[in-house]
This record gives structure tokens, C-alpha cells and sequence, in this order.
């Protein structure tokens, strides 16, 4: 071996250029081949693979170290860069024209333990339980697909670091150890030794302190963010996810939205390299709730809800006009061909399409199939219950042909909105109504603006914020006299817009509250009393009494993003140590008892009571 350095070149880096020179690589064994008395070996490091070939004529030694390799040991090797026979050229692998005829190999560290599954770029992973791949997640990295993934991740910061810094944004870290704030998780809580019976909480986001840099005549901060989050975790959400926080001073809410659009626009032309159509459509919240149910919609397929409540009010069908006359509606969505496409066992009770409804929390699922353009096939009770004319009306309104299946949804509003989302996306992935090329390059961008302040939390009997409660209600809601505020608020909308890409929600942000005594009257509207405001958010207050700027900002779910770029079907795969569905980390098997004596110095005991 070459004496100075480990390695002089990267396996994946070789081309046939390099024929004839001499090359000292390291890495890994992805697997090693015996060939009628040649062995091959292709090495991987980080840049690719390479075949090395060791020749029995090189020599006895040389052939029993590579007779006995195994996979994912470590080597060093030094060769002799040569062309590959024609018939021996590999043209799926950039380093394919060529192989390393071996000098020395080096075992730099063996593989002593049995491998759980296979690193092999040859091996893709279907197959490998994800349990597995997360207890043995430096395994898992190795394999090339995590490798890109992790790529991805850091070139994505890169492009937003980039384009931040050039439009005169300073990055500036904010504390982990903190207090409680509103975003409507429960919070991670870390015991303080020094000051006994009190806990500071891992931030839920930097929404605070980036509001208080603004104060602090930052002007343009962002960061990359770690946040931390008690709540059930989805595909989409982790306890301990990143987000790429942004706030600015002096900007109105159209001027934060067109810069965010532009650094979308720079991270999808660094990343995929395609120019995204600019502006991104928006959509009020109100309009995304009409026409989707959700204020996330998935535009990429159209499916829409249609209101039916004035053609069902006078219905003779009890179930649409009694939840009509309560205060509720009826909507639908049609299934173009759903007649041929789903049979009435999925959507009857015990199918799978009516169980999705169920759990948005619908009592049932009626349906209409269309027959011709007046006649049309229901069961049961709207069966007896529909005229002519309300068919007629109904196959208007909808916009449905003959082959086409209606689905109702009836009850109060937010219940009819939250199935018919649920049943519209459950179909569309199911009758693959977006083509799997479709789902890697179509990118619908969607700003969801204007959402409401408050919603009623009716567990609690009280309103809360939305989003949270430092969002600037719209001013022409709640107009100039001071003394109106209190009445107003409750129904005045935000100055708030979420960018929705695919129906996911990549980000959310709103312009601030910068006015101390518009500050308390929404904390008193969520109904905190004037101590509790204090207590919680008095530091808040008195920034804002002391001369806070006008700011607003927005924060993008990094890991969300990357996994949108990357394909991926879950943030964990973006992420390089993520925790499982059970909020834990299998690898380093956290969280972990600890002795009591830790315990004892924090000034707390578990009540914890194993159940076995
Ligand atoms: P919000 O709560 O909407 O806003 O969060 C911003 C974005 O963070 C991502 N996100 C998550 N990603 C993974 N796992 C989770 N558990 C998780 N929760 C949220 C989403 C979301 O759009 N302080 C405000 C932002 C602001 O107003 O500036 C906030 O945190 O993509």
C-alpha cells in the first residue's frame, strides 16, 4: 500500500480515463463473485461501486484474502486501473467500462456478527422490515437508497440556506430548553435539577423567540429548527421533526407569500431542475372546505363536493332533511364509472369504502348510481324518496353521466366535510385515479389563505386558535375602535396561509399580532384569564409594548419536503435516526428507565405501573 493516506480516489468516481493508473481505494465489500478461479469484488463507498479483480496470478495470498472476504467488510486496496473485456462492459453503472486488477487488499475491519439483512445495492428493500432497518440503522444508511435520501436532505438546506442568505437573511439559533408553546401538541417535558418542581419544555417551534428576534430589530431570521411534539405519529409526523423557520420584518402578507414561493421555486429547480409555474394557485380556506372538505386539499384530481342541501331540504328522505333542518348538509361526491369501478359490497356496511366514512365519523354512506340522465339505482330508504325532478336537478348539479356513482354524506358540516375528504382520497388512491408516474412529477402547489381565527373546541367548551394564538387577524375584520375587538375577533379571519403541495401541508405561517393590547384580548378569547396571560406570555407582552415591528414568517416541514422530492412514503425515510410508531428509537433503545437516584436529583418519582 501507498504509505500517506488511506485512500487517492473514490469508487464511484473512476472513469475510463483513469486506465493505467495505479489507485489505492477504500470501502466496503457489496459482494464479492468467484469466477472460474477469478474473483470479483465490487467495492462501495459512498461515491458507488467498482469492480476490483483479483487474479490468481497476482499471487497465493492475495487470492486467500479475497477467497475469504465477506459481505460489508471494510477493505483497502490498491491496483492497476484497466479496461474491461467488451463483452465485460457494464453499462448500467457510471464506473462499468472499467475494474481494478488487485495488488494488495487490506482488511481494515472484518464483519464479525451475522447481518440482518443486506446492504447490497443489488437488494432493493421490500422485503426488510422496517423494524429491522431502524434497530440497525447505520446498516440501513449504508444501503444506497438511504444514502441519497440523506444527500437529498443536505442539498435541500443547502438551496434554502442559499437562497435565505441572499435575500439578507441571518440564520440564529434558538433555545431547546424552553417553555410550553401553543401549537397544540402535548410537549416533551425536561425536569430542571437546579430549580426543583418546575420543567422546561422541548419547543414545539421557535414561534416565540423568532417573533422576540423580530422585536430584537433582527429583521430577516431563519433557521433550521428542531421541534419536538407529543402526538400520534402518521407517515407524515414525527415526535422530533425539522422545520426550516422564517421570519421578517416589514412585510406585507402578499410580499411573505411571493418570497416563500421563490424559495420553493429555487429548492425545485436545485433539486428536480424543473421551473415551477409561478404564482402558486390560492384558494381561501372557506373555498377549500367547500369544494374539498379540507383546508390540505389534493388538487392533482378533481372529485369535488358538491352542496345538495338546498334540492334535500324538502326531501322526503328523513336522514338528509332532518340533518339539513339541524344545521347541518348534505354533500356528495361522484365517482366517474364508479358503477363499473365499485361494487355496492365496499360501499354498503362492512366495506371498505364505507368503513373510511365511519371513521370520519359518518353514520352512514348513501348512494346514488346513474343510470341514463333521469333514472338512476339507489337501495333503501332514498330509494322511495327521490322525484324525478330532484334526479334530474341532482345529475345536473353534479355534473354525472350515466356509469357514474354518487356518494352522499349527511350531518353536520364538519363531519360531512372530514368523510367525504377521507372517502374522496381513500377512492383516488385505490382506482390509482393519478397515474404512479404522475405521482413522482406532478407538483400542485396550492397557498390556502384567509383561515378563520378561532375554532370551537367543543371538549373544552371554548374557542382556540386555529393556528395558534399569535396570528393577526385580518384588519379589515376587526376595524379600528379598540373597544369592538373583543366582539369581533371570534369571527374575524387570519392573516394566515398554509402552502399545501399534493394535499400535504408543507407549510404554515401568518402575519403577527405586533399590538400588545390586541395580544391579551386573544389570549383572553382562548380563554386564559389575565393572570395566565401573564404567567404564560407576559414576556411576549411586554416585548410587544416596547416597540415590536410589524413581522410575519412561516415554517416549511423540512422532513415533509424532502420526502416529497425524494418519493418517499414516509418522513421517517428522510430522516437519518428517526423514532418508530412508537415513538421510540430502537437502535439506541430510547426512552430508557434510568435509576432512581437521577431521579431523586430532578425532584421526581414515576408513578408509572408496568401492566404485565
Ligand atoms: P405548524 O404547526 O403548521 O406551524 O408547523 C409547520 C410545518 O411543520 C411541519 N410539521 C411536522 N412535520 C413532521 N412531524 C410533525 N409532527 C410535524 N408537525 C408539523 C408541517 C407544518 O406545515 N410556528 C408555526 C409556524 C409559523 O407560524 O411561522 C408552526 O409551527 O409541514
Amino acid at each position: 500500500m501507498m504509505n500517506g493516506f488511506m485512500r487517492n480516489k473514490t469508487c464511484g468516481e473512476l472513469r475510463a480515463s483513469a486506465i493505467g493508473a495505479n489507485v489505492q481505494l477504500c470501502g466496503w465489500v457489496d459482494r464479492r463473485r468467484d469466477h472460474g478461479g477469478v474473483i470479483f469484488i465490487d467495492l462501495r463507498d459512498r461515491s458507488g461501486t467498482i469492480q476490483i479483480t483479483v487474479d490468481p496470478e497476482q499471487g497465493k495470498d492475495l487470492f486467500g484474502i479475497a477467497e475469504s472476504l465477506r459481505n460489508e467488510t471494510v477493505l483497502q486496496i490498491h491496483g492497476l486501473v484497466r479496461a474491461r473485456p467488451d463483452e465485460a462492459i457494464n453499462k448500467k453503472i457510471p464506473t462499468g467500462e472499467i475494474e481494478i486488477l488487485a495488488e494488495q487488499i487490506k482488511i481494515l475491519n472484518a464483519v464479525t456478527n451475522t447481518l440482518p439483512f443486506s446492504v447490497s445495492i443489488h437488494d432493493d428493500d421490500e422485503n426488510i422490515k422496517e423494524e429491522l432497518r431502524l434497530k440497525h440503522r447505520y446498516l440501513d444508511l449504508r444501503r444506497e437508497k438511504m444514502n441519497n435520501n440523506l444527500k437529498l436532505r443536505h442539498k435541500t438546506v443547502r438551496a434554502a440556506r442559499s437562497f435565505l442568505e441572499n435575500e439578507g437573511f441571518i440564520e440564529v439559533e434558538t433555545p431547546v430548553l424552553t417553555r410550553s408553546t401553543p401549537e397544540g401538541a402535548r410537549d416533551y417535558l425536561v425536569p430542571s435539577r437546579v430549580c426543583g418542581g418546575e420543567f422546561f419544555a422541548l419547543p414545539q417551534s421557535p414561534q416565540l423567540f423568532k417573533q422576540l428576534l423580530m422585536v430584537g430589530g433582527i429583521e430577516r431570521y431563519y433557521q433550521v429548527a428542531r421541534c419536538f411534539r407529543d402526538e400520534d405519529l402518521r407517515a407524515d409526523r414525527q415526535p422530533e421533526f425539522t422545520q426550516l423557520d422564517i421570519e421578517m420584518s416589514f412585510m406585507e402578507e402578499n410580499e411573505i407569500i411571493e418570497l416563500n414561493e421563490k424559495l420553493i421555486v429555487s429548492i425545485w429547480k436545485t433539486i428536480k431542475g424543473i421551473d415551477l409555474p409561478t404564482p402558486f394557485p390560492r384558494m381561501t380556506w372557506q373555498e377549500a372546505m367547500d369544494r374539498f372538505g379540507t383546508d390540505r386539499p389534493d388538487t392533482r384530481y378533481d372529485m369535488e363536493l358538491v352542496e345538495t342541501s338546498d334540492l334535500f331540504s324538502k326531501s322526503g328522505f328523513k336522514v338528509f332533511s332532518n340533518a339539513i333542518s339541524s344545521g347541518g348538509c348534505v354533500k356528495c361526491i361522484t365517482i366517474e364509472d364508479g358503477n363499473n369501478l365499485i361494487s355496492n359490497v365496499r360501499i354498503k356496511p362492512g366495506g371498505d369504502i364505507f368503513s373510511e366514512a365511519q371513521k370520519a365519523g359518518a353514520g352512514g354512506l348513501a348512494f346514488i348510481r346513474v343510470r341514463d340522465h333521469e333514472e338512476v339505482d339507489t337501495i333503501g330508504a332514498i330509494k322511495d324518496n327521490l322525484t324525478t325532478s330532484q334526479i334530474k336537478e341532482l345529475i345536473l348539479k353534479t355534473n354525472s353521466k350515466p356509469g357514474d356513482l354518487i356518494l352522499f354524506g349527511a350531518g353536520p358540516t364538519n363531519i360531512v366535510n372530514r368523510t367525504l375528504d377521507r372517502v374522496r382520497q381513500f377512492v383516488a388512491k385505490d382506482l390509482k385515479i393519478i397515474s404512479d408516474n404522475e405521482l413522482k412529477t406532478q407538483w400542485n402547489f396550492l397557498w390556502v389563505t384567509d383561515f378563520p381565527m378561532f375554532e370551537f373546541n367543543s371538549d373544552e367548551n371554548r374557542l382556540e386558535a386555529i393556528h395558534h394564538p399569535f396570528c393577526a387577524p385580518k384588519p379589515e375584520d376587526i376595524g379600528e375602535s379598540e373597544s369592538l375587538w373583543k366582539d369581533k375577533l371570534p369571527n374575524s379571519n387570519a392573516q394566515a396561509y398554509d402552502l399545501v403541495l399534493n394535499g400535504l401541508e408543507i407549510g404554515g405561517g401568518s402575519l403577527r399580532i405586533h399590538n400588545s393590547e390586541l395580544q391579551k384580548t386573544v389570549l383572553e378569547i382562548i380563554g386564559l384569564s389575565k393572570n395566565e396571560a401573564e404567567e404564560q406570555f407576559g414576556f411576549l407582552i411586554d416585548a410587544l409594548s416596547m416597540g415590536a415591528p410589524p413581522h410575519g414568517g412561516i415554517a416549511f416541514g423540512l422532513d415533509r419536503i424532502v420526502m416529497l422530492l425524494s418519493n418517499e412514503d414516509s418522513i421517517r425515510d428522510t430522516i437519518a435516526f428517526p423514532k418508530t410508531q412508537q415513538a421510540r428509537c430502537s437502535m439506541a433503545k430510547a426512552p430508557a428507565n434510568v435509576a432512581n437516584k437521577q431521579l431523586e436529583d430532578l425532584h421526581i418519582a414515576s408513578t408509572w405501573i408496568d401492566p404485565d
